[in-house]
């Protein structure tokens, strides 16, 4: 009898003939879809509605991987899921045969070898180049060190109208608390080498588009993968009179699609320098540290908005090294509370609290961007009120104080921005076939880092 390894055994999968050598599984459970290159045998299997992926590996490979899978799921980043792995293996006659681990099926991929295989536009290759270095920058910032970045190894897929690249194959990852450069760079060298390997051979096939040049692809990856990296961990230091930047770093990083757990913020011993360096995390993670801290039960976004305040609160008064249950309730009783209690009651009424502080504080970073200096919060509290709130009707105060300042990119989530600063919608390569002989757009990297810069200081 085989032996399951898994969560949560789905029985429909025990049903599955493990005592064939997974090369002769009849054809009938077979599922035929795209599938980058492998070394071992690998299969799609239709349980019921649902696909799995089997793929035939040694045992500690299997288990290495099935738990690392788990690891990354927990974590958030994004790979396929594993569902099992099935030991114990023999067909009739006794043969031992090698473990399975069963991965679920990640619906509408590709493999990022076939998506080039196509021909794609260099406008989606960009995009694509940017979805992979944003998984591996994701992967490192976790402490993932995967060890087999490759074009079979990353899955593509749509994800809400965004690409995201996906991995698959963690069967040489290694789970660690913190990358070293060392370890990142490592990473980054097995990436060049085998992703130019890939993209070489793909053009020996005569597969890759002709405009594309293998070692220009494999440049560009590792010059964006250094460039989001320094975005996202970089240490910027400026003057003390210059403080709306934090507030501008973590605009970008959000832009980007980041979280900021923390802003590990320093200031010199006058005062007069200060040094930022964020520390970015999975989504679900601000509202829980705020309600932990201050009780204020938020939506992330305003949540990661009252954090920033409060971590910019605890640099303007030098409390670096204070409890951060102390400083907290400074916080809410020195700065959040009055700007609450400031409004009018019949206006109170109608926005709750943290949106109102959240309104505020965007009132405020604007009239700072404006006049290049930081304008204390009671001010802009006053000028909120004043010119936003007092002004608009009932059903607009949610977006009131953003909508004055021009069209939103998202009206449901401020924090993505203006119209003015948003990225291009991305490339779908599924509503254009490549023999498409319409002009092609101007090519705009997914990640402009350079452009949310200049737009937002
Ligand atoms: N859960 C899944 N969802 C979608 N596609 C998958 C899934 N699992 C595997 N694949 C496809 O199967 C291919 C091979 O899987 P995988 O990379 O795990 O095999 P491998 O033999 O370990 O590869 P390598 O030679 O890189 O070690 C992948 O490139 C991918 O296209
Ligand atoms: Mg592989």
């Amino acid at each position: 009898m085989p032996r399951f390894l898994s969560a949560k055994t789905d029985t429909r999968l025990i049903t599955l003939p493990w005592e064939t050598p997974l090369a002769e599984w009849p054809e009938e459970m077979l599922v035929a879809l795209p599938r980058g290159i492998s070394r071992h045998v690998v299969r799609f299997v239709r349980v019921g509605k649902e696909v799995f992926a089997v793929k035939e590996v040694l045992e500690h490979l299997a288990r290495h991987e099935y738990r690392l899978l788990r690891d990354l799921t927990r974590l958030d980043t994004p790979s396929v899921e594993a569902v099992g792995v099935v030991t114990d293996r023999f067909t009739p006659d006794g043969t031992v045969l090698d473990p399975i681990l069963i991965t679920r099926h990640l619906q509408f991929s590709l493999p990022y070898r076939s998506l080039f295989s196509r021909g794609v536009r260099q406008d989606t290759v960009n995009r694509l180049v940017d979805a992979m270095v944003v998984l591996l920058a994701r992967l490192h910032l976790i402490g993932f060190l995967w060890g087999d970045v490759s074009l079979s190894n990353t899955l593509f897929r749509r994800d809400a109208g965004a690409f995201a690249a996906y991995l698959v194959d963690a069967e040489t990852g290694e789970l660690h608390d913190q990358l070293t450069n060392g370890q990142r760079e490592h990473d980054l060298t097995i990436a060049r080498t085998n992703l130019f390997g890939e993209f070489c051979d793909l053009e020996a096939g005569g597969l890759l588009d002709e405009a594309l040049d293998p070692l220009v692809l494999v440049e560009t990856i590792e010059s964006r993968y250094r460039e989001l990296w320094g975005e996202l961990t970089g240490v910027e230091e400026f003057d003390g009179s210059e403080m709306h930047r934090i507030e501008s770093r973590v605009r970008r990083l959000n832009a980007l699609g980041f979280d900021v757990a923390e802003l590990d913020i320093t200031t010199d011993f006058a005062g007069s320098t200060i040094r930022i360096q964020p520390k970015v995390v999975d989504a679900g993670h601000h509202s829980r540290r705020l309600i932990r801290l201050t009780g204020l039960d938020t939506e992330e976004n305003q949540a990661r908005r009252l954090l920033n305040d409060l971590d910019y609160y605890r640099a303007r008064t030098d409390q670096q090294n204070a409890d951060e249950s102390i400083v907290a309730h400074q916080w809410l009783t020195n700065r959040f509370e009055p700007v609450v209690n400031s409004v009018p009651a019949e206006m109170r009424a109608k926005l709750e609290p943290a949106e109102l502080y959240h309104e505020v504080l965007e009132h405020r970073w604007f009239l700072s961007e404006r006049a290049g200096n930081e304008v204390p919060v009671d001010q802009a509290a006053r000028s909120y009120m004043d010119t936003v709130l007092s002004q608009l009707p009932d059903e607009k105060l949610n977006l009131s104080g953003m909508e004055a300042m021009g069209p939103l990119a998202n009206p449901f989530d401020p924090s993505q921005g203006f119209v003015d600063d948003e990225v291009d919608k991305p490339y779908d390569p599924w509503e254009t076939e490549s023999d498409d002989d319409t002009p092609e757009e101007p090519a705009t990297p997914y990640l402009d880092i350079a452009a949310l810069r200049r737009a937002k200081g």
